[in-house]
């Protein structure tokens, strides 16, 4: 098992509080809608976290498979949406048993700073069997080398203080630097990609890729990556 994935397992403080986390989840599952580009698609959610608002998102699209590796989380999902049958909830390593080429929109959001290179790669790699040739994967909230931790403790009291919950917030902060999460984070720390990183990965696993003028959720310092499949010059898939 994975430190992060345990740490997402635990009671952990990432969201301040529970409007934090209503308001962080109604964002991405707003933001996923956003990419929907018709009502019968079929959208991936890879490591979807708690997706407390996937009912709003199955209802834009024809099915949706959340997918999440950490076994607690998972089993929430399966108790919240196991009446829409819509949604599929999925352990990760299910996800290889799903048919090439089955999926319209694939979302990866805030994940790839948790996984090693190689995870990552592989990732990407199966996401690119898995879409369709028109399917879109929309890789979120990449962490820059370039920029530090200061502009995401910024955007978190700037989000705090629109939404109504700052003094939560600046306890949160306290309660994070004092949690697990700065043990995992020093142990195993968090993967960053320039942009010029994102585009190579994103290129080595077959896609075509730009990045995106604004990135999904309330972070505007963090990246977002938008990739189709890679065609030959006689219009053959390239991979
Ligand atoms: C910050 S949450 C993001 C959840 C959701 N995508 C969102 O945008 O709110 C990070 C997610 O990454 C997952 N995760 C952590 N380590 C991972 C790893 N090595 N491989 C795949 N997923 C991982 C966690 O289980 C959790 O669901």
């Amino acid at each position: 098992m994975n430190d992060w994935i345990d740490y997402y397992d635990s009671t952990h403080t990432i969201y301040v509080s529970r409007a934090h986390r209503d308001e962080h989840f109604r964002l991405i599952a707003d933001n996923i809608i956003g990419f929907i580009s018709s009502p019968g698609a079929v959208v991936l959610d890879y490591a979807c976290g708690e997706a407390l608002f996937a009912a709003k998102v199955a209802d834009a699209c024809n099915k949706l498979i959340l997918a999440e590796p950490a076994p607690g989380v998972r089993g929430r999902l399966v108790a919240r949406f196991s009446p829409n049958i819509k949604i599929r909830v999925r352990a990760l390593d299910e996800l290889k048993y799903l048919d090439a080429g089955s999926i319209d929109l694939a979302v990866m959001i805030s994940v790839a700073q948790y996984m090693t290179p190689k995870e990552f790669g592989d990732a990407l790699v199966m996401m690119k069997r898995l879409l369709k040739p028109t399917g879109r994967l929309v890789v979120g909230d990449i962490l820059d080398p370039n920029v530090g931790t200061l502009p995401d403790v910024m955007t978190l009291l700037r989000f705090a203080s629109a939404q109504g919950f700052l003094k939560d917030a600046l306890i949160g902060l306290i309660r994070t630097a004092l949690s697990d999460y700065r043990t995992v984070r020093q142990k195993v720390g968090l993967q960053r990609y320039s942009e010029h990183d994102m585009l190579a990965l994103l290129s080595a696993a077959g896609f075509v890729a730009t990045r995106s003028q604004v990135n999904v959720g309330h972070n505007p310092s963090r990246m977002t990556f938008v990739a189709r499949h890679a065609f030959d010059r006689m219009g053959d898939l390239a991979r």
